[in-house]
């Protein structure tokens, strides 16, 4: 596994692999990996002949405020868990290495960046789509995997990548989930048992969501409000959003009738949580996760 930290040793590492007929796939991460970006790595060694991984924290997609100085940072035990994965590139990059001083051109992904994690973090995915596409730019992969934890997120790549014509296959991964039921995050690691503890009431409420659609339920606002009755008083949990949306717009739905997202975000202390889960009214679950077909 060879590491790099700079744009040009990337590109002349991947370009090699690229000349002998190798498939290119990248996962990008902001490290602190656990097994959720792990079976992001595993799905991209069954599919692709040489794998890059990017360890990077953005910081211009962490807002004045947030927890960039404060993100989990562990490059070390990062390697550790990639030497074993068949990993052939990680690329390390320091900011500056990332962006010259004077950077001032941004990608804007459009109205899908508005909602949800948009609204409750403004610039949030102009910062995602900018440094995912200079990603792409460096490492000019086929394939890129993504989480769909970060569901909104993965949307937002997809339309960076089909209007901005990029070229890659942007595979989105299901969630990993710890035994009690919380998706996994680097920022779960800020929990203190208690706080943990809260912060499981949020898969709870996609569960509780889940099972009204499985009952027949089909209005959205009341899949909605099983969803915030299933949060409602739990201790330190503040709500930001707990909305069922059309998979692919992330636009409020007034039905589930077909495959719809509930997605459900919040903070509890100062740790901010999201997850997601597909609702299904039929036996088409899994429909909502499929994310490939837009090279
Ligand atoms: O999901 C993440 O870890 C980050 O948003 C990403 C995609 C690596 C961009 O910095």
């Amino acid at each position: 596994m060879e590491r790099v930290a700079s744009k040009a040793e990337a590109r002349l590492a991947v370009t090699e692999a690229r000349r002998e007929g190798k498939t290119i796939a990248l996962v990008p991460t902001m490290g602190a990996l656990h097994e959720g970006h792990l079976s992001l790595v595993r799905a991209a060694c069954e599919r692709a002949d040489y794998v890059a991984v990017s360890v990077f924290v953005n910081p211009t997609q962490f807002a004045p405020g947030e927890d960039f100085e404060s993100y989990p940072r562990d490059l070390e035990g990062d390697l550790g868990l990639l030497a074993g994965e068949g990993v052939d590139l990680v690329f390390s990059p320091s900011v500056g290495a990332m962006y010259a001083a004077d950077a001032a051109a941004v990608v804007h992904p459009g109205p899908l960046a508005d909602h949800w994690e948009g609204e409750v973090r403004p610039g949030h995915f102009s910062g995602v789509a900018t440094v995912v596409t200079k990603l792409f730019s460096v490492v000019r992969p086929d394939l890129a995997f993504f989480g769909e934890k970060d569901y909104q997120q993965l949307r937002v790549v997809e339309r960076v990548v089909t209007d901005l014509d990029l070229g890659v296959r942007v595979v989105g991964c299901p969630i990993v989930r710890d035994d009690d039921g919380l998706a996994l995050s680097s920022r779960n690691a800020y929990l203190s048992a208690e706080e943990r503890s809260s912060a499981l009431a949020l898969p709870a409420a996609l569960e509780a969501a889940a099972a009204a659609v499985a009952w027949g339920e089909r209005e959205a606002r009341a899949v909605e409000r099983a969803m915030l009755e299933r949060v409602a008083g739990v201790r330190g949990l503040e709500l930001d959003y707990a909305v069922v949306v059309d998979p692919r717009t992330l636009e409020p739905l007034d039905r589930v009738d077909r495959t719809a997202r509930a997605l459900i975000a919040g903070r509890v202390g100062r740790t901010r949580l999201i997850d997601n889960a597909a609702l299904a009214p039929s036996a088409d679950i899994g429909g909502a996760g499929t994310t490939e077909g837009n090279r």
